[in-house]
């Protein structure tokens, strides 16, 4: 479970706390019925959508960002950012998730467009234990066009790309793989996002940075055409976030696709558990991605193995690193 760090969590019931609870399920079930048609004009229209998107998709974001890092982290376990350039922040989610997983940040920058969005960004940033989260730059830049950044360690574009023109996504990412320790992007679990992953994974190889997760290796995707690969991450839902969502129950599954690639050589593991892990008494069937994709069997007769098997889960690592 990737809940929110508990300064966000007050600090997002604080800036709530300036719209109505009417107005945000309003926007909230808005902005859920934008993000299922292409977003051909942009989603976040008001001060009250944006308060939406943190109510209900920013615990969702930072989960699916958190998740992605972590798997990162497992194969890159030297890597330590000192700098993080986060594109398209919206209201930061990334930005908490990063210094998370790296307590050592030292120095956060965040593009945005959206004013509403970087002031709701800073507002809640402002409230983080950790200085560099507090110290952000938050500045505005239009991500369609030519963009200058300095060279980070660590760049995140999460949930962004999907927002962009076609013709401007593969050259956002073309410029910000040539100045990034590593470089995470995640978008939605659904096919077109998957797809957007893809195109960009195959840039990242070409351009000779090394996969670091989720694929275990730089070789062709093994996916048959029309299958895609994504990743579900747990969170818990909030009383607001639940009403907001009329739902009831007090957690929700983010699913999302995701690469992250490195500058530097990276210890990729021998494959990644593709699916929920399917238990049956005494066996444990596994779905990897490795040179190709195939179920392995573990069972109880595997002893040390089969404890480990029972314990791992959709989207780690196998066999453990
Ligand atoms: C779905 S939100 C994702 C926000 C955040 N990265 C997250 O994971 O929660 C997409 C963000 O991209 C920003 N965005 C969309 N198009 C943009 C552009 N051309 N330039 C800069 N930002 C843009 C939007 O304003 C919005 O904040």
């Amino acid at each position: 479970m990737y809940a929110l760090p508990a300064e966000l969590r007050h600090a997002l019931t604080e800036e709530l706390e300036f719209h109505r609870e009417h107005d945000l399920a309003a926007s909230a079930a808005e902005l859920t019925a934008r993000y299922h048609r292409p977003i051909d004009r942009p989603a976040l229209r008001s001060a009250t959508d944006v308060a939406a998107y943190a109510a209900v998709r920013m615990p969702a974001t930072f989960a699916a960002v958190r998740f992605a890092l972590a798997q990162a982290a497992v194969v890159a376990p030297g890597f330590g950012p000192r700098t993080h350039l986060d594109v398209g922040g919206g209201t930061g989610a990334a930005v908490w998730a990063a210094a998370d997983c790296w307590p050592g940040l030292g120095e956060v920058t965040v593009l945005e467009r959206d004013r509403a969005a970087a002031g709701l960004g800073r507002a809640l940033a402002a409230r983080s234990a950790h200085p560099a989260v507090r110290q952000a730059a938050w500045r505005q830049a239009d991500l369609a066009k030519d963009i200058t950044t300095e060279p980070a360690d660590l760049v995140t574009v999460s949930y962004v790309l999907g927002e962009l023109p076609e013709a401007a996504r593969l050259p956002l990412i073309r410029r910000l793989a040539g100045r990034a320790g590593m470089l995470a992007v995640v978008e939605p679990g659904s096919p077109d996002g998957f797809a957007r992953v893809l195109a960009v994974r195959d840039l990242l190889v070409e351009l000779g940075m090394n996969i670091a997760a989720p694929c275990p290796h730089d070789g062709a995707c093994p996916l048959a055409a029309g299958d895609w690969c994504h990743f579900a991450a747990r969170l818990p839902r909030e009383s607001l976030h639940r009403r907001l969502k009329a739902g009831s129950l007090g957690f929700e599954d983010e699913k999302f696709s995701y690469v992250v690639a490195t500058s530097a050589p990276v210890t990729p593991p021998g494959a990644r558990v593709l699916r929920h892990p399917r238990t049956r008494k005494g066996l444990v069937t596994l779905t990897l991605c490795g040179d190709g994709v195939s179920d392995q069997n573990v069972s109880k007769r595997d002893g040390e193995l089969y404890r480990v098997a029972r314990d791992t889960a959709w989207g780690d690592a196998w066999p453990p690193v």
